[in-house]
């Protein structure tokens, strides 16, 4: 179930009835991982979509980030969208599957899709010829069925693993455009702020939606929800405090509720407290579990993982100046503080 999330519902259904109005909006929404971004969009798309809108959704993370793939996936959700609920047909996976789809929509939608396919098939690709036909299609379509398309591109901070140029292509071929809106999601702040930054091309072309935590209430009704039994209002307050009104670490916790309950017949706020600490600290907690993920990606961009796991151990368990972390790492200062900046 979808709970609340209201005000932020409210600000995408204004900016959609801008859309409508002629206006264009880029927007940008940004939360830290598990905070409910894609939840959000998704609510948005299935209550919109068929309200006089295209809204394909794309989640990068979900597909391998080359050119051909990216290109290929972008085209599918955008021509799958731009069919009508009860006209559409299986949803192609492959550019096989995609040509033949598309020759089914319509003579303009095949002859198109052959030319991206064609350059992307060469020897050697024009990969800015790609994108600039990939960014074109959504305007074509608009035009064609005489609506706004509102794209949306989920886990956006991967872009650049794509092309290169892509931002600037992009933009240079959707600032001519009048029916085209992009609604993209991140959560890596420091990437995201820079692909919006003053060097990049995007820079103050998009709105931008900060997502955070729930309010008492909204966790007090996704608790509610989760649990087939009741807590009492301080008992859920705990949680609420705990979790900040994350709605991951929330569903994780009352998850381990559901658990303890089973085995102890009983429930309490020593019990509930018991439950916060199992996942968070326990082997088989899940924001354990999604600390370390957090750890491992972030670290996967580093070639000197150990180092920073070692660094990162220390300085959890007691905050130090840079002196004192080099003698626990056995580091002349100057080398530590070239890593620091590196991190
Ligand atoms: N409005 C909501 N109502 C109910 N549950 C929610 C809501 N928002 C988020 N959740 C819960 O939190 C989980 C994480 O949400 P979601 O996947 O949307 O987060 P995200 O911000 O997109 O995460 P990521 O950064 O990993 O992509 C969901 O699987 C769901 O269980
Ligand atoms: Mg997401």
């Amino acid at each position: 179930m979808f709970i609340n999330r209201k005000k932020e519902l409210d600000i995408l259904d204004a900016y959609q009835k801008y859309i409508h109005s002629g206006k264009q909006i880029h927007l940008t929404l940004f939360g830290l991982r598990r905070m409910g971004k894609t939840e959000l969009l998704l609510k948005f798309k299935e209550e919109y979509g068929h309200k006089g809108l295209i809204i394909p959704y794309l989640n990068i993370q979900k597909i391998v980030p080359d050119l051909n793939n990216f290109s290929k996936q972008f085209l599918i959700e955008l021509l799958y969208e731009s069919v009508p609920v009860a006209k559409r047909f299986d949803k192609p996976s492959t550019w096989d599957d995609l040509l033949v789809f598309a020759t089914r929509v319509g003579e303009m939608e095949g002859t198109y899709l052959l030319k991206v396919s064609n350059i992307l098939s060469r020897r050697t690709v024009d990969e800015s010829a790609v994108l600039d036909l990939v960014f074109s299609f959504p305007e074509k379509i608009a035009e064609k069925h005489h609506l706004k398309i509102i794209y949306i591109i989920d886990e956006f901070q991967e872009i650049l693993q794509i092309q290169k140029n892509i931002l600037r292509i992009m933009r240079a071929i959707t600032e001519k455009q009048k029916h085209v809106n992009y609604w993209v999601s991140g959560s890596v702040f420091t990437v995201f702020e820079e692909l919006f930054g003053y060097k990049n091309p995007f820079f103050g072309q998009f709105k931008k939606i900060t997502l955070s935590g729930f309010d008492r209430g909204s966790s007090h009704e996704l608790i509610d929800w989760l649990l087939p039994l009741r807590l009492d209002a301080v008992q859920k307050n705990i949680l609420h405090d705990f979790s900040g009104g994350q709605p991951y670490y929330l569903t994780a916790i009352c998850e381990r509720i559901i658990q303890e309950y089973a085995i102890q017949k009983d429930m309490n706020r020593n019990i509930v407290k018991y439950c916060i600490l199992q996942e968070l600290f326990g082997e088989t907690g899940k924001i354990n579990e999604h600390f370390e993920y957090l750890m491992d990606v972030s670290l996967a961009k580093f070639t000197n993982k150990d180092l920073y796991k070692k660094m990162l151990l220390y300085l959890s368990q007691q905050p130090d100046t840079l002196s004192g972390i080099s003698q626990h790492m056995n580091m002349p200062s100057g080398e530590m503080s070239s890593y620091m900046k590196h991190s």
